[in-house]
């Protein structure tokens, strides 16, 4: 695709007289993968909540393949993402949620076999039929990472992924990033977890009060 992935031109972000971003501008290129950093109330969130068309820029522009994803819904729809709440429903159960999404996502359900794959992989086999408001956090969290594995995006948005999951599962997640990303996709990790595992990024960049304080390239740099 000839277009980026993801460019904020300039991006200012006000809540009343309250400045959240101050005047961000970065491009992300495909076949990449960015750690988005930043402590506590720093706007990593407000970042991502751009992206997926959420809120919309005081000043500047957000661009989501060459889109603006505020008015343009397609825009939205190479992105699949994991959000810091919980993006999946209580009441259906694991597999009826993956179906339910798959509806959503693609406008198809897949094959049975399809399903099981993606739950063995994520370790949620065996609650397959176990309605979600029984799951642990960090199970609904491998939920999450099953929905990405359903739908492919070609942009992936995650939002402290990490928070939930034990080892294991936040190595699950990161093998599917770098599965998707050598395939071509972008991914977008905001984290301030400084133990998740990063050898997985190729950039960090991060914020502080809602400005870009720093853009480091290449593994060697994250340490
Ligand atoms: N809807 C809103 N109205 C007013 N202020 C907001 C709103 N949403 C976020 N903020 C403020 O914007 C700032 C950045 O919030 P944001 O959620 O982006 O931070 P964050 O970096 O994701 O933090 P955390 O690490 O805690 O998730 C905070 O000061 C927050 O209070
Ligand atoms: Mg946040």
């Amino acid at each position: 695709m000839k277009d980026k992935p993801i460019e904020f031109n300039n991006v200012t972000k006000k809540y009343g007289n309250k400045k959240i971003l101050d005047n961000v501008t970065f491009a992300l290129d495909w076949q990449s993968c960015t750690w988005l950093a930043g402590s506590n109330g720093s706007g990593k969130s407000t970042v991502i909540k751009h992206i997926l068309g959420l809120v919309k820029p005081t000043t500047g522009s957000v661009l989501v393949t060459g889109l603006d994803p505020y008015y343009c819904s397609s825009a939205r729809r190479y992105i699949g993402f994991i959000l810091d709440k919980d993006g999946v429903d209580p009441l259906l159960s694991t597999l009826d949620n993956l179906v339910f999404y798959t509806k959503l996502y693609i406008g198809r359900k897949l094959h049975g076999e399809d399903y099981n794959l993606v739950l063995n992989r994520v370790g949620l086999f065996e609650y397959k039929n176990a309605l979600v408001k029984t799951l642990s956090a960090g199970m609904k969290k491998r939920l999450e990472i099953a929905k990405l594995l359903i739908c492919k995006p070609r942009i992936i948005i995650c939002d402290e992924p990490f928070s939930f999951l034990d080892k294991q599962g936040a190595e699950i997640l990161v093998d599917v990033l770098k599965e998707y990303v050598a395939a071509g996709a972008c991914a977008f990790v905001s984290t301030h977890e400084i133990n998740c595992p990063n050898d997985v990024f190729d950039q960090k960049i991060e914020i502080l009060h809602g400005c870009l304080v720093s853009r480091k390239m290449n593994k060697r740099c994250l340490r």
